[in-house]
């Protein structure tokens, strides 16, 4: 290797080379017209300022060998057995580093990673409902951690992205990827108005993240944009009782979190969607968040559910508006 090439190598913290060959031979080749540049944008720029600590933190993780890797019904590699106790011990205290992690859970050599959310809650809600995932390319914006990456391929897609613009989450994904090493599954550091038209997913996901956009209806058009025509979105949100002209838009804060703006009905949301040219648009699933959802653990640092919740009318988040009550959308491009 020349001293340039040494140089360009090691220029950036994280390396998409592998990621780009891999699309260079898949129908997302088209995205490396604008993507590697964007990337390469974003590590110049945008780096967290403990992104290098974190970084030092991945590097520390031990080599392993998982002698099973399960992404059906749990997200795990390994036993505790294919490694030492010092390995163990040693794993856990570097995956602590990563805290607060959110979506899960996971299971890594037989560490319990017990995460503020009970994310296959989630999956066990919507998994019924969608068209079958084998050897899609599917697209899940806004993935978190990536908890529900795995268990897309799990399901049997063949080539799974994620985005999301949090770094900590990229962190924790490549903390789990360390150890279940599937080159078609992978998150990228971006927010969904990075994102071309690509028109090539079978299905996108996009769950918890309509609620954080000012602009609801260009989402879904964002969301469209990266369908194959006929291609499935899975969208989830947090909605209120009320018809087809029912929205909440909260004050300043709703459940202690700062950035939510539309909280549509069911009824509004079905419209929303059909206006923006998705067919066949149903809701499948309505569910109020419950607390064995969503709890304080060892893993998170930080308040959880019944923190956010009246604690004299659990029916009511701290600001008095409707507690929490998510439901998932289906439609068709
Ligand atoms: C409530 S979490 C949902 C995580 C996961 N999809 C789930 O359903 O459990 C919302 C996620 O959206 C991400 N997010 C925030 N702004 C975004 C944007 N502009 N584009 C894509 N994702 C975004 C956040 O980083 C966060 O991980």
């Amino acid at each position: 290797m020349t001293a340039k090439q040494t140089k360009t190598k090691n220029a950036y913290p994280l390396n998409y080379r592998k990621f780009y060959q891999k699309i260079a031979d898949n129908r997302l080749y088209h995205w490396l017209d604008t993507l590697p540049a964007q990337l390469t944008h974003w590590q110049k720029n945008n780096l967290h300022g403990e992104f290098a600590h974190w970084q030092k933190t991945l590097d520390a993780l031990p080599n392993t060998t998982p002698s099973t890797v399960s992404l059906t019904n749990t997200v795990s590699a390994g036993t505790k057995t294919d490694i030492s106790a010092g390995e163990y011990k040693r794993i856990e205290n570097l995956l602590m580093k990563f805290k607060p992690w959110r979506k899960g859970p996971y299971h890594i050599h037989g560490l319990h990673i017990d995460t503020e959310w009970r994310s296959d809650f989630k999956w066990d809600r919507l998994a019924p409902h969608i068209s079958s995932l084998k050897n899609k390319y599917v697209l899940d914006i806004g993935c978190g951690s990536g908890y529900h990456l795995w268990r897309m391929r799990g399901a049997g897609a063949e080539f799974v992205v994620g985005i999301d613009p949090t770094q900590l989450f990229l962190m924790q994904f490549n903390a789990i990827q360390h150890f279940v090493q599937d080159p078609n599954v992978n998150l990228l550091p971006l927010g969904v108005e990075d994102l071309p038209e690509l028109k090539s997913f079978d299905t996108v996901f996009a769950m918890g993240v309509l609620y954080h956009r000012r602009s609801p209806i260009d989402f879904l058009y964002q969301l469209k944009a990266q369908l194959v025509k006929g291609g499935e979105l899975v969208l989830e949100t947090l909605v209120v009782d009320g018809d087809e002209n029912t929205v909440l838009v909260p004050g300043e804060r709703y459940a202690k979190m700062r950035n939510v703006w539309f909280l549509p009905s069911c009824e509004a949301m079905c419209a929303w969607l059909e206006r923006c040219g998705f067919s066949n648009v149903r809701m499948v699933n309505i569910d109020v968040t419950a607390v064995d959802e969503q709890r304080k653990t060892d893993w998170i640092d930080t308040e959880s559910l019944q923190d956010f919740l009246d604690p004299n009318d659990n029916s009511k988040t701290i600001e008095g508006y409707p507690a929490p009550k998510r439901a998932i959308f289906i439609a068709n491009s």
